[in-house]
């Protein structure tokens, strides 16, 4: 049901920009996608425990990620909940996730 809303909001054009994920409904799905399927690794503040500290990451990390890397599995996920994930998680180091929205920018040029 929660995420019904957040799939109303990517049908919106240009929504998925990544710049665009930070609408207050979208984090709290992504925060609780990420505790149903990320923290266990990852920690609940995605500080880092079996995973890595993975704050900060954009809608690219988590797109590669769930494909698995290494020590990490694939993880199967519903649409919509990969970018509610960036949106909770760019929301918990905005500063890296700027940094690293820019570096992926600068790379588009
Ligand atoms: C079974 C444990 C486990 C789970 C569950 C898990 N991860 Fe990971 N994740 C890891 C490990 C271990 C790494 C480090 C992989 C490596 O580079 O060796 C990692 C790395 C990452 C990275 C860093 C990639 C990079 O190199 O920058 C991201 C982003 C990530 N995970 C996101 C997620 C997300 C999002 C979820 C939930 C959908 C998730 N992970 C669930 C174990 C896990």
């Amino acid at each position: 049901m929660k995420y019904l809303l957040a799939l109303c909001l990517f049908a919106l054009p240009g929504f998925a920009e990544e710049t665009g994920l930070t609408d207050p409904a979208l984090i709290a799905a992504g925060q609780q996608a990420f505790l149903d399927y990320c923290s266990a690794c990852h920690g609940e503040e995605a500080l880092g425990e079996n995973g890595p500290d993975i704050q900060g990451s954009i809608l690219k990390d988590v797109t590669m990620a769930v494909k698995g890397i290494d020590q990490m599995p694939e993880i199967w996920l519903e649409d919509g909940e990969p970018e509610a994930i960036a949106a909770f998680l760019m929301s918990l180091n905005p500063k890296v996730a700027e940094i690293k929205l820019r570096l992926e920018a600068a790379k588009r040029n």
